[in-house]
């Protein structure tokens, strides 16, 4: 949460700066700021998106070389212009921006107070540079130094860059925790909090660790040193990231380009691994713990929000193919609640950002109790990757919509292929079964593209239910994490309640609410359970709620009884999630449009969520 960019070099920071908070505006957007040193240091803040920003500082002097520019999810503080960063030292010769939590902010701004500072914002971020400040003025060291000093004293995460008025050849940077990203360029420096903003003007990078302080200086190659002083050699590595993947491409929403890229994205998830020549799934990234795999006594998946789904669909997946007992966990949950963890587990996290503070938190947990640790991440060089003993990356390119999407086919894919490669190596699965899943599973991105045809009738069907007040999803099976996913993505960007329940569980509760003004979204293919869910659907006619049905392609029973069909291809049972959550992406996309929200961002809600 709250993204962060900087520059450094020969040309004008702030279009740079500008552009670089556009890029990282799914992480925050309540508030945003910028700062440049041109002999004085000119600092503007605004309440809202970076458009704002831009109109307020339109016509004012944003000349400079040197700037840091912040977006905000708040923690600290209401979302208003004081809060917004960045924030200054007292003597308003420092300036810096700050993405994470100081947690001991309390303590250390009481003592500050007592020196002699004055705060004017609420943030926890203001006490960090008036610390560097104090302890500059009090230490009587450089400014690096001040900065390594006071981040010792400092208890909780951070990704943070300070600028000086006095000095305006250098950028500070340091984290723990928070992610962070250095570019270097010709003569200039980039940093930010993703490779997004750096990318069009160099691929060359370093991933700062935790505890770990950069200085880059005009003329001079990038410094790396831990906060207890002792020096780093960078490690530089290429970007290999896509400049259209940032932009629309022509579509009006990011939200939708990504739907619309999963037979795409599903395809770079299967890219060398799924080898259909030789009939055979292999991921490389975990292939040194394949044997901890197969002899797991348990599977642990842990995760938050979508991944979770996905994870859910894991734990289907693996216990009907690897017959491996498998337990899916919210990471908040998990990493709070004293859990059992013995060295014969293993830990699936997954994550599309690699930055949820809870599933991280719940990893290092895991692993300190000796399990063994896997993660199934999007994003490359992420935090969570960085903590685990292996994994595979989704490969699903960048997710900029708030609403995760491809990035839940992408993780149901390798979970897919996980499942398969283990139960070949248990021999839990017959050769002829492994065979024809490989074979279905490599066509699934085909099926995706036959899926994304149905976009007209899903949207006259969201027309039709766009001021429903409340919606149900119901399934079975593989298809009650469907459900559930439905549910989310719905309420996360049109603001409507809706819940996913198996559908059986219905007429334990949920049934009292169906009426004439119930939607209710059924995912009933004719794999699986189907007559028990046409049973269920009659019984949501009994009570005259109305009938949207994801169907497999030349259903009549179903489509004799619900309002509403959308036709899907006939898959395996096992790969059906892949494609039946296409629709129901599709439905809350259109929903939500049509309601006027804002679904790529949609209202206290970021991307990544980097805090508890
Ligand atoms: O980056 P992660 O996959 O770890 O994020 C987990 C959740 O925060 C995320 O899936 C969230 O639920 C999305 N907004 C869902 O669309």
């Amino acid at each position: 949460m709250c993204g962060i960019v900087a520059y450094l070099g020969d040309k004008q920071a702030y279009p740079i700066l500008i552009k670089g908070l556009k890029r990282l505006e799914y992480r925050g957007y309540d508030s945003s700021g910028v700062a440049l040193i041109n002999g004085d240091l000119n600092l503007y803040k605004r309440k809202g998106k970076v458009a704002e920003l831009e109109k307020f500082a339109k016509g004012k002097n944003v000349e400079g070389t040197v700037g840091i520019a912040h977006t905000r999810w708040a923690t600290h503080g209401e979302p208003n212009d004081v809060n917004a960063h960045p924030h200054t030292s007292q003597d308003k010769n420092l300036a810096i921006i700050h993405n994470g939590i100081i947690e001991n902010y309390n303590v250390l701004k009481e003592e500050l107070i007592n020196r002699g500072h004055v705060f004017e914002s609420e943030t926890d971020t203001e006490v960090l540079i008036h610390l560097v400040e104090d302890v500059q003025q009090n230490e009587n060291v450089d400014l690096v130094e001040a900065v390594r000093i006071a981040l010792n004293q400092v208890v909780g995460a951070y990704a943070m860059v300070i600028i000086s008025k006095k000095d305006d050849g250098k950028l500070i940077a340091a984290k723990k925790g928070s992610p962070m990203v250095i570019g270097v360029g010709d003569n200039e420096f980039l940093i930010a909090s993703d490779a997004t903003p750096i990318v069009e003007y160099t691929r060359k990078v370093v991933y700062l660790e935790d505890e770990e302080m950069a200085v880059m200086e005009r003329g001079k190659e990038l410094q790396l040193k831990s906060i207890s002083n002792i020096k780093h050699t960078p490690y530089f590595q290429e970007l290999t990231m896509n400049l259209d993947v940032l932009e629309k491409g022509g579509y009006d929403h990011f939200m939708l380009k990504e739907i619309f890229e999963q037979p795409t994205s599903i395809k770079e998830t299967m890219r060398g691994r799924l080898r259909i020549d030789d009939g055979v799934v292999w991921l490389g990234g975990i292939r040194e713990y394949t044997a901890k795999l197969k002899n797991a006594k348990r599977i642990l998946m842990i995760a938050c929000g979508t991944s979770w789904h996905a994870g859910l669909v894991g734990e289907y997946l693996f216990e009907d193919l690897t017959r491996i007992p498998v337990e899916v966990e919210y990471a908040s949950e998990f990493r709070y609640r004293n859990p059992i963890i013995t060295e014969d587990d293993v830990v699936i996290a997954i994550s599309q950002s690699g930055e949820t503070a809870d599933t991280l938190a719940a990893i290092k947990m895991a692993k300190e109790k000796g399990a063994t640790i896997l993660g199934i991440c999007n994003v490359v060089g992420s935090s969570i990757p960085r903590h685990t003993d292996a994994g595979s990356y989704t490969h699903a390119g960048p997710e900029i919509g708030v609403a995760s999407t491809k990035a839940f086919t992408s993780q149901v894919t390798i979970l897919t292929m996980m499942a398969l490669m283990i139960a070949k190596e248990r021999g839990t699965i017959s050769r002829s079964r492994y065979h024809q899943l490989v074979y279905e599973l490599e066509t699934i991105p085909e099926k995706v593209e036959e899926v994304l045809k149905t976009n007209d009738i899903v949207k006259k069907i969201s027309a039709l239910y766009k001021d429903s007040r409340n919606f149900l999803y119901l399934g079975r099976g593989y298809n009650f994490p469907v459900a559930l996913e439905g549910a989310l993505k719905l309420k996360e960007i049109s603001y409507i309640h809706a819940e996913g329940y198996p559908a059986a569980e219905m007429k334990h509760g949920p049934i009292a609410l169906i009426d004439e003004e119930m939607p209710v979204v059924v995912i009933a293919p004719k794999r699986g359970h189907y007559d028990k869910l046409v049973s269920n659907i009659q019984e949501v006619k009994a009570r005259k709620g109305k009938v949207i049905a994801v169907v497999t392609k030349g259903d009549v029973d179903v489509a004799k009884i619900a309002d509403h069909v959308i036709e899907i291809p006939d898959v395996d049972e096992l790969l059906v999630p892949l494609i039946a959550t296409v629709p129901l992406q599709l439905l809350s996309y259109y929903i939500a449009v049509m309601r006027g929200c804002n679904v790529d961002q949609p209202r206290n809600l970021a991307k990544s969520v980097t805090v508890e």
